[in-house]
C-alpha cells in the first residue's frame, strides 16, 4: 500500500511486513527517512538530525544555514558534485563539460499495476502491484530523473528503476546512473556478498563495514562467477531466523557494481546498478536511457525469512509463462558422459541406458555442429555435422521421441571460433578494436550481440535449427567473458554503450525466442553458473547453476545460491563418481538428494549404470516427481551452514505447511560421533507428522526437540525425510 501525504510531500509505501518511506522536503530534496520492520507513518523526517559539520557544504538558497547539507542527509537517489560526497548514483556531462547533478523534486505519478521497462526484464504483474513514479530534475542541465517504485505487498519486494531523459537543447554523456540508492541512518551493519569463481559459485562472504566503499562487481559483459549481483545488507547478529536484513538485486546479466559506503559520519549507503566502468550513454536532445530494474526485500525475521519471500516472488512474478507454474522434465545430459567424442548411434545407446528411468528430456550438448569436434573450432556454424549425424536432426530426434523423450539441444549463440565459416566471412562480427589483435577466451571470440544484423543472423540460422526438428528444450551456453569491448557499428563517442547493448542484444534475441517458440524451455548457462541472475531468469527459467557436479562442493554452492534464487530456478544433475571435477567419491544416494534440490536430471552415460544403479535411479525420479510441487513451489529453510556445520541440511515445506521434505548429507566421517539432533522448521506445532510414513510426532517436537540424526558410516551420507500431517 502506498501512502501519500500531498502536504508535506511524504511517499510511505507499506509492504506485508516492512515500511520504506522518502520525503520531498522544503529545498525540493528527495530524502530518505526510513526503511524496515513495518510501521504506522507519519513523517519520518522528523527523526533526522541537522548539525554543522565541517567540510559539509550547503546549498547555495540554504544562505548561512550551515547545518543544512546533502553530504550528511539521507538521500533517495544520490546527486553528485554539489555537495555530496558520498557515492554518487547519477553522473552525466552536458557539452559544458561539467559533471554535476543536482536533483530536486518536481512531482510523481500513482497508479494500480506494474510499471513496464522497454527491452530489459522486469518483475510483471496486475493489480497486486502499486507504481509510483518520482520525478526529480537537474534544472541547469535539464536532465529529469524519474525513479520508478513496484510495491508487491504480500511478497515484501520493492523493485525500482530510473528513467533519466535529456529534456534540454544540448547532447548529454550519462556516464553514470545507479538502479538503486539505499541510505542507512546507522552504523553497525554487516555487508554480505555471494562470491567464487568458475566451479565454485556464490559462496556467501560476510564482514561488518568498514569505513570507506567496500564493492562487488563484475566488468566481464556478464554477472560473472565472480561476484552475484546480489547483495545483504543486515544487523550484526542476523541469522537465519533473527535480525534484520535487507537483500538487493539487479535484475540484470552484464556489468554490475554493487558498493556498500560507510560513511564519515558512520551512516551507510548501499549503491547497486551498471558498473560506471567504460559506461557512457550518448543522450540527444529528447533522448532517455532506462537503467536496470532492481529489487530490495527487507526482512525483520532473519534470512531464511527475506530469501522466501525472493523466491516466491521470482517465481509467481519474474519467471513467465507457461514455466512459472509448469512442471518442468527431468532430463539427461550427455555433455560429462562424452564430451565432444559421440555418434548418433552412440547417442541413441545412451539414450536406450535411460529408457524406463523416468528421464523425459534427452539433451545434445556441445558437439553437434559445424567442425566441432574439440572446443578450438566449429562455434558460430549452427548447422548439423553430418558425419558425427549422419540424416541430421530430423533423422535422431524421432529416434530419441520413439525411446519416450523430448529432444533439447546445446548452442553457444554469442560465440565464433576463428576457425568457422562464419568468422572467415565475417571476421569484423567479432568484438574486437581495429589494429589490436583480440583476447581470446577458451579459444573462441565473442560475437558483437551489440549489432542487430549480426543478432539477425544468428537468430535465422537458430529458426532454421528449431524450425527443421522437434526441439522441446534449449541450453543456451555462454563460454567465455567480454574483453576487447568496442564495436564497429558505433562512432568513437559511443563506444560507452557497446557492453549495455550487448546485453540488450542478448535479452532482444531472447525475446524473439520467447515470442516465437512459446513452449520452448531455455535452461540459461555460462560455463555453469557465470550468469546466474535475474535478468537472464525472465527469459530462462532455470539455469546450470555450476559446471561443478560434485554434490559436497554442490551443498555449498547451491547454499549460497539459494539466498537469492529459488529451487526451480537451479540447474542440477547427478553425475559419475568419482567426479569429473575433483574425483571425489560419492554415493548415488547422495548425489541424487543434492541433485534433486534443482531442477533435477543426470548428467553421464546411463548405459553404463549397474542394475542396482538402475533402481536407484528409479527410485530418485519417482520420487522427485511425486514431491514436484513440495519441492518447487515449497518454502525453502536452510536448517545448517555447510561452510561450517558438520552436516547440510535443507527442507521444503509446503505452503500449508502439512507437507515437508527434509534433506540431509553428512560431513567427514567421524568415529565416536557425538550425538546430534535436527530441529526443523516451518512446520505447524499443533499437527502431527508421520515420518517417512510412520509415526504421529507432534510439529512443536520436531521444531523444538528436533529429530536424531543417523550414526556417521563413511562420508557425505545421505538422509531425506517426507513429512506428512495426520
Ligand atoms: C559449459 C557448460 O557449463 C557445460 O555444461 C557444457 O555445456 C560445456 N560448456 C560445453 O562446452
Amino acid at each position: 500500500m502506498i501512502v501519500l501525504d500531498k502536504e508535506n510531500r511524504v511517499f510511505t509505501l507499506h509492504t506485508q511486513n516492512t515500511t520504506y518511506q522518502m520525503k520531498a522536503d522544503r529545498h525540493s530534496i528527495l530524502l530518505h527517512t526510513y526503511y524496515g520492520p513495518r510501521i504506522s507513518g507519519g513523517d519520518l523526517s522528523d527523526l533526522i538530525q541537522y548539525a554543522d559539520r565541517g567540510f559539509s557544504p550547503n546549498p547555495n538558497e540554504v544562505g548561512d544555514a550551515r547545518d543544512y547539507s546533502l553530504d550528511t542527509l539521507p538521500q533517495e537517489y544520490s546527486s553528485c558534485g554539489v555537495g555530496d560526497f558520498r557515492i554518487p548514483s547519477i553522473e552525466f556531462e552536458p557539452e559544458d563539460g561539467s559533471r554535476l547533478a543536482d536533483l530536486r523534486y518536481t512531482g510523481y505519478e500513482l497508479y494500480r499495476g506494474k510499471y513496464c521497462l522497454e527491452d530489459l526484464p522486469a518483475f510483471w504483474g496486475g493489480e497486486e502491484w502499486e507504481t509510483l513514479v518520482i520525478r526529480m530534475r537537474d534544472t541547469a542541465a535539464k536532465m529529469v530523473v524519474e525513479l520508478y517504485y513496484g510495491v508487491l505487498e504480500e511478497r515484501d519486494l520493492i523493485t525500482r528503476a530510473v528513467r533519466v531523459v535529456n529534456q534540454g537543447a544540448e547532447t548529454v554523456r550519462l556516464q553514470r546512473c545507479a538502479s538503486l540508492c539505499l541510505d542507512f541512518q546507522r552504523d553497525d551493519l554487516d555487508f554480505i556478498t555471494f562470491d567464487g569463481c568458475h566451479t565454485m559459485e556464490r559462496c556467501p562472504s560476510r564482514a561488518p563495514l568498514r569505513p570507506g566503499i567496500q564493492s562487488v562487481n563484475s566488468l566481464r559483459g556478464t554477472s560473472s562467477h565472480h561476484h552475484n549481483p546480489f547483495v545483504i545488507l543486515c544487523d550484526r547478529e542476523a541469522n537465519e531466523d533473527y535480525g534484520l536484513c535487507y537483500g538487493a538485486m539487479l535484475v540484470y546479466s552484464g556489468n554490475f557494481q554493487a558498493a556498500a559506503e560507510r560513511t564519515q559520519l558512520e551512516n551507510n549507503r548501499l549503491v547497486l546498478g551498471i558498473d560506471p566502468y567504460n559506461f557512457c550513454f550518448t543522450l540527444a536532445p529528447g533522448e532517455s536511457f532506462t537503467a536496470p530494474e532492481a529489487a530490495l526485500v527487507c526482512s525483520p525475521r532473519g534470512f531464511g525469512q527475506m530469501s522466501r519471500q525472493f523466491h516466491r516472488a521470482l517465481r509467481e512474478h519474474l519467471i513467465r509463462d507457461p514455466y512459472h507454474g509448469k512442471r518442468r522434465p527431468v532430463l539427461m545430459n550427455n555433455w560429462e558422459a562424452t564430451y565432444f567424442d559421440f555418434t548418433a548411434d552412440r547417442l541413441v545407446e545412451i539414450a536406450k541406458g535411460a529408457q524406463g528411468l523416468g528421464i523425459e528430456l534427452f539433451v545434445m550438448d556441445d558437439g553437434w555442429f559445424g567442425s566441432r569436434d574439440t572446443d578450438l573450432s566449429g562455434l558460430g556454424d549452427w548447422s548439423v555435422n553430418l558425419n558425427k549425424l549422419p540424416g541430421g536432426l530430423e533423422a535422431l530426434v524421432p529416434r530419441i521421441q520413439a525411446l519416450g523423450m523430448g529432444f533439447g539441444l546445446w548452442i553457444e549463440p554469442e560465440m565464433v571460433s576463428e576457425n568457422s565459416l562464419l568468422y572467415r566471412e565475417h571476421p569484423d562480427w567479432a568484438l574486437g578494436v581495429p589494429g589490436r589483435p583480440q583476447t581470446r577466451g577458451r579459444s573462441q571470440l565473442v560475437l558483437d550481440f551489440s549489432r542487430r544484423e549480426v543478432r539477425d543472423y544468428i537468430y535465422g540460422a537458430m529458426q532454421k535449427i528449431l524450425d527443421g526438428a522437434s526441439i522441446s528444450y534449449l541450453k543456451w551456453d555462454m563460454n567465455r567473458s567480454l574483453s576487447d569491448v568496442w564495436s564497429a557499428s558505433l562512432p568513437a563517442s559511443r563506444q560507452g554503450e557497446v557492453y549495455h547493448r550487448y546485453v540488450l542484444g542478448v535479452y532482444d534475441i531472447l525475446e524473439r525466442l520467447r515470442r516465437d517458440y512459446p513452449e520452448l524451455l531455455i535452461e540459461g548457462c555460462s560455463g555453469g553458473g557465470g550468469r546466474f541472475d535475474a535478468g537472464m531468469l525472465y527469459y530462462t527459467p532455470q539455469i546450470w547453476c555450476s559446471d561443478n557436479t560434485d554434490a559436497v562442493d554442490r551443498l555449498r554452492i547451491q547454499y549460497g545460491t539459494s539466498f537469492c534464487y529459488p529451487v526451480s530456478a537451479v540447474g542440477s544433475h547427478v553425475s559419475v563418481s568419482p567426479n569429473e571435477q575433483n574425483g571425489r567419491v560419492t554415493s548415488m544416494e547422495t548425489r541424487g538428494t543434492v541433485a534433486m534440490s534443482g531442477t533435477f536430471g543426470y548428467e553421464m552415460d546411463l548405459s553404463k549404470c549397474t542394475q542396482e544403479e538402475r533402481e536407484t535411479i528409479k527410485r530418485q525420479t519417482a520420487f522427485f516427481k511425486e514431491h514436484y510441487g513440495l519441492i518447487q513451489q515449497g518454502d525453502y529453510y536452510r536448517l545448517s551452514d555447510p561452510f561450517t556445520a558438520p552436516f547440510t541440511a535443507w527442507e521444503h515445506v509446503s505452503p500449508d505447511g502439512r507437507e515437508a521434505l527434509v534433506s540431509l548429507v553428512t560431513g567427514p566421517t567421524q568415529a565416536a560421533a557425538p550425538f546430534r539432533r535436527l530441529r526443523l522448521k516451518g512446520l505447524d506445532p499443533k499437527l502431527k507428522y508421520q515420518v517417512n510414513g510412520e509415526g504421529a510426532c507432534p510439529g512443536d517436537v520436531l521444531m523444538e526437540a528436533g529429530w536424531p540424526l543417523p550414526m556417521p558410516w563413511g562420508d557425505h551420507q545421505s538422509m531425506q525425510l517426507y513429512l506428512s500431517a495426520l
